[in-house]
C-alpha cells in the first residue's frame, strides 16, 4: 500500500498520471456508490469498466499509487494461510428474541418503567437481516480493518475478503471523517445472487449452500478472496462500536442517517413508531412484504431510538435492554416422507411431490411438499422413509430441502419415476432443456391437465370467478359436464345444484359470478387462455401493444417479438397456441358466450395519470386492493410496494401502518378511497 499523504504535498508541479488516478479513483468510487448503495447506477456498466481500467493500467505503471481506497483493490488479494484474530474494542452483543404479541408488549412495558415514563416510547425498527454481524473500523476516513462477530469479543480479520464487498464504501464520503469509526452491519447475499451461486456450484459438481446465510459466511470466510469478488456479498450498517473524533448522534435514526451521508449502505426498510401497538404494526407489515424483499430476513429488530434513553436502559448480562428482535415463525422443520407421489400439472408437468407425516412450519401445517423434478430427488437423494427439512418461506409452496442422513432407515425406498401419465395413461416425454418429464397426452387426453387449465382460467388473476373452487371443478370435469372453459358458461342451475355440496344458493352466486366474469379486460383474457410462458406481466404487455385480440390472432412472430419483454420462447408459444384450431374455437365459444373487454388503439397508452406512482396501504372500504391497483393501471399509473420521495400518492386505508408514517414524514400527498376514485374520475 502506498503512503496516504502522496497528495497532500502541494499540488503544483505533480505528474498528471497522479492526479489522473486521483480522479479515477473519486469518480469510480462515487459511481460505485450511485450503483451499490443508492440503486441508482450513474454511468453505462461499459464506462465503468473503461475507468477502470484505466486506472489499473495507471497503477500497474506506478504501483505506489495504489492506495487503500482505491476500487482496483476490490478485485481480491493474494490467499491468506488463515484468519488473524481480532479483539473487538467494544464487544460486539447479542439481542434478546420475542416471539408473541405478548413478549413485545411486555417489552415495551419493561422499557417504559426503565424510563419511568407514561408517554409512548419512540422505536426505531429495522429489519432482522440474516447474515452475518461485521465490524468494520474507518481510520482517518479509510477502511483499515474488518472482522467477524467471533464470539463477540474477539473475530476473525477478513478485511481482505470485505474489501471485494462494493457496497461498502474503501473511503467515507466526508471532507472530515471521525478519527475512528467502528461501524457494525450485517454482511449478506441476495437471494437471486444465492441462486445463481448455485446454479454455478451445481454445474461444477461442487457443493450446494443450504440457504443465503450460509453462503454469505462461506463466502467472507474465503482465504481466496478473489473468490469471495466474484460472490456478490451486500452489506447493510445498524450500529457502531467506538467512535474517536467526532459526536456520537443523538438516536438511532440519526447514526443511521449520518451513515448514508458518509456513503454507507443502511437498508430504506425502517419506520419510526410509537409504542408497542406501533411496533406490532411494523411486524405485520414487514411479514407481508417479507417474501418480496430480495434478501431473507428472520425477523424485525425495534430500539428505543434516543441514545440518553438507551444509555439509561442499559444492559442485562449480554443484550441491551433497549433493542428486542421479533422473530418469525421457523420456515423449516423436520419430518418423515411417508410416500413420493406424481402430480400432473396443468401444462402436463409431472411433478413428485412428498407426503409428510404432518407438522408444522412457520405456523401452517404441512403434509405435501414438491420436489421440482426427477433430477432433483435424485441429486437430494431423497427416499421414501426420509427424514428430511422441509421448508416454506412465504406464499411459496413448501418444498423439500435436503434430507438427514445419520436418520435414514435400512428400509427406506427409492422412488422410480413413472414413464406413463399417473392420471391418463399417455406416454411422457421430457425435452433435452428441461429438467421436468410432461404427459403428452394434452387437454382431450389428459383430466389433470383439464383440471389445471380450468382453475387457471377461473383463478383471481385470470378471470375471477369466485365460488369456483378446486373440489367444484373436479366435480364437474369428472362428470364430464364441463371440458373446455367454454362450457363454463353454459352451467344452468340445474346442472350445478347437482352437485355435492351444492345448495341452491350457492349455485346462483356461481352463476352470478360467471355473468359478472364477462366484463373482463383483454389482459385478463390473455392471461386466462393459459399459453405457456404467458404470465400475468407479459399479458397485460401483450394487450397494450396490440389494443385487441383480433390484432394478436393475426400477428406475425416479428410483430410479437416487438412487444417488450417478449423473446423467441414465448413469442414461438404464442404462435403454436394461435395455430391450434381447438384453441381458436374455443376463444370464438367464449366471445360468443358473451365474454368482452375494451378494445384499444394498438400501443395505446392511458396519459391521464402516466408517470404517477400510487403506493396502496392499509384496507379500503370498498375497493380490493387489486381492483384499485387494476383502475391505477388502467389510467396509466404505476403501483410501487414501498413509499419513497418519487411516490406521487399514497392511498391509506383503515389499518394503514409504516407506510403511511413515512408518508406523512416525507410531506407526501395521502389520499382515502375517495380521493382515489375523484382523481380517476377527474382524468377519466
Ligand atoms: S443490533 C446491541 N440490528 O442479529 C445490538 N442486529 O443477536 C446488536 N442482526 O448477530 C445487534 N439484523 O448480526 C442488530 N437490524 C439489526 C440486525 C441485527 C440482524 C443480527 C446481528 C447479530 C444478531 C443479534
Amino acid at each position: 500500500m502506498a503512503q496516504p499523504d502522496l497528495f497532500e504535498q502541494s499540488g503544483a508541479g505533480l505528474p498528471d498520471w497522479l492526479l489522473r488516478s486521483k480522479d479515477l479513483r473519486d469518480e469510480l468510487n462515487r459511481h460505485a456508490h450511485a450503483y451499490y448503495v443508492l440503486d441508482a447506477p450513474s454511468i453505462p456498466d461499459a464506462e465503468y469498466d473503461r475507468l477502470f481500467r484505466e486506472l489499473e493500467s495507471l497503477e500497474a505503471a506506478h504501483p505506489e499509487l495504489i492506495t487503500a481506497d482505491s476500487p482496483t483493490q476490490r478485485v481480491g488479494g493474494t490467499p491468506l494461510p488463515q484468519f488473524s484474530q481480532v479483539r473487538h474494542d467494544v464487544p460486539m452483543l447479542s439481542i434478546n428474541n420475542g416471539f408473541s404479541d405478548e413478549d413485545i408488549i411486555a417489552f415495551d412495558r419493561r422499557v417504559s418503567e426503565g424510563l419511568k415514563t407514561d408517554v409512548a416510547v419512540d422505536y426505531a425498527c429495522e429489519l432482522k437481516f440474516d447474515g452475518l454481524a461485521i465490524n468494520l473500523r474507518y481510520v482517518n476516513g479509510i477502511l483499515t480493518e474488518a472482522a467477524t462477530r467471533g464470539d463477540g469479543a474477539t473475530g476473525e480479520d477478513v478485511t481482505q475478503n470485505i474489501r471485494t464487498v462494493r457496497s461498502i464504501p474503501l473511503r467515507l464520503h466526508s471532507a472530515h471523517p471521525p478519527a475512528l469509526l467502528d461501524v457494525r452491519g450485517e454482511v449478506l447475499m441476495y437471494k437471486a445472487d444465492f441462486a445463481k451461486l448455485n446454479l454455478r456450484q451445481r454445474e461444477a459438481g461442487q457443493k450446494e449452500f443450504a440457504n443465503p446465510r450460509n453462503a454469505a459466511a462461506g463466502s467472507l470466510r474465503q482465504l481466496d478472496s478473489r473468490i469471495t469478488a466474484q460472490r456478490n456479498l451486500r452489506f447493510f450498517a445498524y450500529g457502531v462500536g467506538l467512535l474517536e473524533g467526532a459526536a456520537m448522534p443523538q438516536s438511532h435514526t440519526a447514526l443511521l442517517n449520518w451513515y448514508a451521508e458518509l456513503g454507507i449502505a443502511v437498508c430504506a426498510e425502517r419506520a419510526n413508531l410509537k409504542g408497542a401497538a406501533g411496533l406490532l404494526q411494523f411486524y405485520a407489515e414487514i411479514g407481508q412484504r417479507r417474501a418480496a424483499l430480495p434478501y431473507e430476513i428472520d425477523g424485525v429488530v425495534y430500539k428505543v431510538d434516543s441514545v440518553e434513553q438507551q444509555q439509561k436502559l442499559g444492559f442485562v448480562s449480554r443484550a441491551p435492554r433497549f433493542a428486542l428482535a421479533h422473530k418469525f415463525p421457523a420456515e423449516e422443520a423436520i419430518t418423515v416422507v411417508q410416500d413420493i407421489v406424481v402430480q400432473v400439472g396443468r401444462t402436463g408437468a409431472l411433478t413428485p411431490v412428498a407426503r409428510l407425516a404432518p407438522v408444522s412450519v412457520g405456523g401452517v401445517t404441512v403434509t405435501n411438499a414438491t420436489l421440482h423434478n426427477e433430477d432433483e430427488v435424485r441429486r437430494k437423494d431423497i427416499r421414501i422413509g426420509d427424514s428430511v427439512i422441509v421448508r416454506r418461506a412465504g406464499d411459496v409452496i413448501p418444498e423439500v430441502v435436503a434430507n438427514i442422513p445419520e436418520r435414514r432407515p435400512a428400509d427406506a425406498r427409492e422412488f422410480v419415476m413413472p414413464r406413463q401419465c399417473p392420471v391418463c395413461g399417455s406416454t411422457t416425454v421430457q425435452s433435452e432443456d428441461e429438467a421436468v418429464a410432461r404427459c403428452a397426452g394434452g387437454w382431450l387426453q389428459c383430466a389433470a391437465q383439464r383440471k389445471g387449465g380450468l382453475l387457471h382460467f377461473v383463478s383471481r388473476r385470470a378471470m375471477d370467478i369466485e365460488g369456483l373452487g378446486e373440489q367444484l371443478v373436479e366435480q364437474l370435469v369428472d362428470r364430464h359436464v364441463v371440458s373446455t372453459p367454454a362450457d363454463f358458461y353454459k352451467l344452468g342451475l340445474t346442472s350445478l345444484a347437482e352437485l355435492d355440496r351444492m345448495a341452491d344458493k350457492s349455485a346462483r352466486n356461481v352463476l352470478d359470478a360467471l355473468e359478472k366474469s364477462k366484463q373482463t379486460t383483454l389482459a385478463r383474457f390473455i392471461y386466462a387462455l393459459g399459453i405457456r410462458h404467458v404470465g400475468e406481466s407479459t399479458a397485460k404487455e401483450l394487450a397494450r401493444h396490440f389494443g385487441s385480440l383480433d390484432a394478436l390472432l393475426t400477428a406475425s412472430e416479428e410483430q410479437i417479438l416487438e412487444v417488450d419483454d417478449v423473446g423467441p420462447v414465448v413469442a414461438q408459444s404464442m404462435l403454436r397456441f394461435f395455430a391450434e384450431p381447438l384453441n381458436r374455437e374455443l376463444i370464438e365459444q367464449l366471445r360468443a358466450a358473451g365474454v368482452v373487454w375494451m378494445e384499444t388503439e394498438p400501443g395505446y397508452k392511458p396519459q391521464a395519470l402516466a408517470g404517477k406512482t400510487f403506493v396502496l396501504t392499509g384496507t379500503l372500504p370498498n375497493l380490493k386492493r387489486e381492483e384499485a391497483a387494476e383502475r391505477i393501471e388502467a389510467a396509466g399509473g404505476k403501483v410501487a410496494g414501498s413509499v419513497s420521495k418519487k411516490t406521487s400518492y399514497v392511498v391509506a386505508g383503515e389499518e394503514a401502518g409504516s407506510k403511511l408514517v413515512k408518508a406523512q414524514e416525507l410531506g407526501l400527498v395521502i389520499l382515502d378511497e375517495a380521493g382515489l376514485l375523484n382523481l380517476l374520475e377527474q382524468h377519466a
